[in-house]
């Protein structure tokens, strides 16, 4: 009989398990334990609409306390879990509370890869992935100042655009050879591309950074590259990746595989305990391989899925994964999982501003990529999900509808 629900990590994940978990009925008591100050709060707009000043901080909360005071939840913020008794069935706080569980959701979510070598300790340095981290930035974001952004990503992209709108000038360092190169194809990485330059930002691909330089105060002034060219500047932002925050997990010999490895069910090794969001990887049964993803949407998900698997109602996780990225007034979103395409095709013409990229595996649609097509972006979702085989002629011509692409 769970009773007893701890739940560690406070972000996305962990709200909507608790909203699943009383929404359906679990009368027991819940926990919430997180490290940041922070009641759960939305990260998207942290590089953007918070970052620019056009949202402010009480609209990024996800709940308010009244929905926390309501759902008798017990919220300790400001504390972080620093060990688990699985034999006990206890999680030790960091400031000596111990909780007991019958049923323990890790949503530990991932921290941004931190860049190591000559310079990296100077001030000035920023990495994006709280409120204060927002916060610190604005401070720097200063109209006319010089922002140097190490990794073209989500990341650095979203923050580069943001920077533009702010007055800062930007230049964008992106070791691969072209922008977004994890997660789209070239065609809508150049588009990209285009748009930054477009808006003035500096963009150099294939950067191979080498060191931070400092001025006599200890703060950034310059970022050197390889090739012995320096770029000024006030501040620098390195948004190179991020990493599963699983240590936890690990110390306590759970079963991790890039991230917490959990099934369909968001089960660890430990039967008493279940893991979501951005610090798990998963077996993706409509893909057939193990994946990390890194997205409100997977923690939507999971947190649904392991709420449901804990109150004996089972249901395996197999959506459609996507991914969104506003840059200036441009929407991306990607439906799916790309990898191990053999083929694209491009619908429209992206010097319209608004396309799509189709991808397929041996004829199979298995995601697309849509720039400003707000048509397409409806039927993605199905058409994904039915793992269609689409008409090539028909799917590479803008003017059918996407979801006339298969045949009948
Ligand atoms: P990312 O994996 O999207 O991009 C990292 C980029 O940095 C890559 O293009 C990579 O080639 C480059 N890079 C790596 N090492 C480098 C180096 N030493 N020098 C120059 N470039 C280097 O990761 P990013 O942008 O840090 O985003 C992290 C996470 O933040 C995302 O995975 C996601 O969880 C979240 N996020 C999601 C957004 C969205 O869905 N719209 C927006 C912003 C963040």
């Amino acid at each position: 009989m769970i009773e007893r629900i701890v739940i560690v990590g406070a972000g996305q994940a962990a709200a909507q398990a608790v909203d699943v978990l009383r929404r359906r009925r679990f009368e027991g008591s819940i926990a919430l334990v997180g490290d940041e100050p922070f009641l759960p709060y939305q990260r998207p707009p942290l590089s953007k609409k918070y970052f620019s000043g056009t949202l402010a901080r009480d609209r990024l909360p996800i709940r308010h306390q009244s929905f926390y005071d309501e759902h008798r939840v017990d919220v300790r913020l400001g504390r972080r879990a620093v060990s688990i008794d699985r034999a006990a069935r206890q999680v030790a706080l960091d400031d000596g509370v111990a909780l007991p569980y019958d049923a323990l959701i890790l949503a530990t979510g991932s921290t941004p890869r931190r860049l190591q070598g000559p310079g990296t300790t100077l001030q000035g340095l920023h990495y994006l992935r709280t409120i204060e981290d927002t916060d610190r930035l604005r401070e720097a974001a200063r109209p006319g100042a010089r922002a140097v952004v190490v990794g073209g990503g989500y990341i650095g992209l979203e923050v580069a655009a943001t920077c533009r709108e702010l007055g800062v000038e930007v230049t964008v360092l992106e070791m691969a050879d072209r922008v977004m190169n994890r997660v789209v194809c070239e065609t809508v990485s150049r588009y990209y591309e285009a748009e930054h330059r477009r808006h003035g930002v500096e963009l150099v691909l294939g950067a191979r950074m080498e060191a931070f330089v400092g001025d006599a105060a200890g703060r950034v002034a310059a970022v050197r590259c390889a090739d012995g060219r320096e770029y000024r500047a006030d501040f620098a932002v390195i948004g190179i990746g991020v990493l599963a925050q699983d240590a936890l997990a690990r110390a306590a010999g759970l079963h991790c595989d890039n991230g917490i490895a959990v099934d369909e069910h968001c089960r660890t090794s430990d039967p008493a305990i279940w893991a979501i969001g951005d610090c798990t990887s998963h077996p993706s049964l409509r893909y057939g391989y193990r994946v990390r993803l890194e997205s409100v949407d997977n923690a939507f998900e999971q947190a649904g899925t392991a709420a449901l698997d804990i109150l004996g109602t089972p249901v395996p996780h197999d959506k459609v994964p996507w991914f969104w990225s506003d840059q200036y007034h441009h929407k991306l979103l990607i439906v799916g999982l790309s990898q191990g395409h053999d083929e694209v095709v491009l619908r429209g013409d992206p010097a319209t501003h608004g396309f799509s990229c189709a991808y397929l595996r041996d004829g199979e649609l298995i995601a697309i990529d849509t720039v400003n097509s707000a048509k397409d972006q409806m039927a993605a979702r199905k058409l994904v999900a039915a793992r269609v085989r689409p008409d090539r002629a028909r799917l590479a011509d803008p003017a059918v509808p996407l979801k006339e692409c298969v045949p009948a």
